[in-house]
């Protein structure tokens, strides 16, 4: 169906005449970090002034709302499925740091994205798409091939690790030396210091997207993956943007939503600049957060009335804020909501059918590596259909989501829910602390009665139980974990006897 699909996409685009990429619409991916369900304007109702997000929210207005969009629960597996178009459970699960390093499996023994996985990017550019990366990577960089040049973008710029200062752009140290987390395409990012507004981390990669927007000839496709850091820790802001927020006197949550008021900001001026440059009517915006929203001590996050959050299954770490915009999407779709499931790994099956390539990895099966799990939901996005061709969401190898159910296995933290306004959390048990011990047997929930998964029916659906766990099983036997080593000191004698003291790639 899939392939069907894509091959009808490419008759078409030739039948017209044109240059096959000619009417091509361009397409913006923005991967948010760790932003909670409450934590847009969109999903607070009533309004509260501590959630100013009104360029989102218009874009919501005027777009497709996503409202059962899943991804991990913490950020390096999330990046790694939307770039290879696996599950988690079959690119990567882990968290490590991007030095992990084993040199006995020369295409799996590394952070993330397993080397010759075939990433969306190469497949955007042999569709004729310009490939641009802005912003957190975290996918992997031992090697060139698992830079965001290696798996496709032409221009990228951004850092490896899971977060860095958003002052200084450090991230972790080589023997007390701070190293500086920040790569131009193909090299350290030296010399830029002090030249973006407020000298602040978000504030030079809006500027690198305000950039490539305003150096794009619009008659070429552009595929950009801006990936903001904005709202991951450290919490930092400008001044001014503190200050709107000063009421809050919860230091965490002020300098959360004080950050989340900044993106809102950049995201008000990268719609104008795509705007002014005409690019908006053929343009499709896609938005996701990476996973949800860290409410425990020091996140400042909420996903109200989700229970749970980041580093949990939960729905509040792995049911995420998205939504599409942009002149690309079908008029009678603007304003709607689906509650078809989609997994952050299906953009790109549904990227490579909106540019009509075939999204088959061809050089990962060479490798046996899984294939690629994605599904194209543009059929369900543009209209054509109103049910998903996603029955499953695989969450992670101990949960499973399989039409209106949901079963987790084993010790689940994180089992309380917050109120409408972090840290208040509600759980008698010990709050968002607590855990929920399903056992083996494992916790189902009807999330579609039930989503705040607030009654375990485990005992009261035996036969449903049974089912799932069998469901769980079967993907739990495709489990992909290859032994990805420990971190390689290599990776500190590169960063600084090569790079001048940034990480960069380590093994040849
Ligand atoms: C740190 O220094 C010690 C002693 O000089 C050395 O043995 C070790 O390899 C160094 N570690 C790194 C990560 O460079
Ligand atoms: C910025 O300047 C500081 C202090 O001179 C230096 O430690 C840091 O490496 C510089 N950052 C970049 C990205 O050049
Ligand atoms: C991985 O891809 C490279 C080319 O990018 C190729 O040389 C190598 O043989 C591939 N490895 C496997 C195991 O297929
Ligand atoms: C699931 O993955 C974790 C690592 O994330 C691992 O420790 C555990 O053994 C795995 N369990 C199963 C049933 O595969
Ligand atoms: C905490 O949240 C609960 C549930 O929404 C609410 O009833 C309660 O008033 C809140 N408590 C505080 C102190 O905000």
């Amino acid at each position: 169906m899939l392939a069907v699909l894509a091959v009808g996409v490419f008759l078409l685009g030739l039948a017209s005449g044109a240059s096959p990429n000619a009417n091509l619409p361009h397409i913006v991916m923005m991967l948010v970090d760790d932003w909670g369900w409450a934590n847009v304007g969109y999903h607070r109702n009533p309004p509260t002034c501590e959630v100013v997000t009104p360029n989102i929210d218009k874009l919501v207005k005027e777009g497709l709302e996503l409202n059962q969009h899943y991804v991990y629960k913490f950020c390096s597996p999330s990046r790694s499925s939307l770039i290879s178009g696996r599950l988690p459970i079959h690119v990567n699960d882990q968290n490590l740091l991007p030095t992990n390093y084993n040199p006995d499996d020369p295409v799996s023994g590394f952070s993330a994205i397993p080397r010759n996985m075939t990433g969306i990017a190469e497949k955007m550019r042999g569709a004729g798409y310009a490939t641009h990366q802005v912003g957190k990577w975290d996918a992997g960089m031992a090697t060139s091939d698992h830079t965001p040049k290696g798996r496709g973008f032409q221009t990228s710029f951004g850092y490896f690790h899971h977060a860095n200062d958003y002052y200084k752009e450090t991230a972790s140290a080589c023997n007390r030396t701070q190293i500086v987390d920040l790569w131009e395409t193909d090299k350290p990012a030296h010399g830029i210091n002090g030249t973006g507004p407020d000298n602040y981390e978000e504030g030079l990669f809006k500027e690198r997207v305000l950039d490539v927007v305003s150096n794009h000839d619009p008659s070429t496709p552009l595929f950009l993956y801006y990936a903001p850091h904005i709202v991951h820790t450290p919490l930092q802001v400008p001044d001014r943007y503190l200050k709107l927020f000063s009421f809050i006197n919860d230091h965490d949550r002020q300098y959360y939503h004080a950050m989340v008021n900044y993106l809102d900001d950049v995201v008000g001026e990268i719609t104008d600049a795509l705007k002014n440059k005409g690019m908006w009517d053929n343009l499709l915006f896609v938005t996701s957060s990476d996973n949800g929203g860290p409410v425990y001590p020091g996140g400042g996050a909420n996903n109200y009335p989700l229970r749970g959050g980041k580093v949990t299954d939960w729905q509040g770490g792995v049911r995420v804020n998205a939504f599409v915009s942009g002149g690309y999407l079908p008029e009678k779709m603007r304003g709607q909501k689906t509650d078809g499931y989609i997994h952050l790994a299906d953009w790109y099956g549904t990227f490579c059918a909106i540019a009509g390539v075939d999204p088959t990895d061809e050089k990962a099966a060479k490798a046996k590596l899984p294939p690629v799990d994605s599904y194209n939901m543009w059929p369900l996005i543009s209209g054509e259909t109103d049910t998903s061709p996603r029955t499953d969401v695989p969450v992670s190898n101990v949960t499973l989501i399989s039409g209106d159910y949901k079963i987790l296995i084993g010790n689940v933290n994180e089992a309380g829910w917050t109120g409408p306004q972090y840290p208040n959390q509600t759980n008698p048990n010990g709050g968002i602390t607590a855990i929920e011990h399903c056992g083996d047997d494992g916790c189902l929930y009807n999330i579609k009665d039930d989503p705040e998964e607030r009654n375990n029916i485990a005992t009261k659906e035996p036969e449903m139980l049974k089912k799932m766990q069998d469901k769980l099983k079967n993907y739990q036997a495709t489990y992909f974990n290859p032994d990805r080593g420990p971190v390689s000191p290599d990776a500190c004698t590169m960063a600084l006897d090569t790079y001048g003291g940034f990480w960069g790639p380590f093994v040849s």
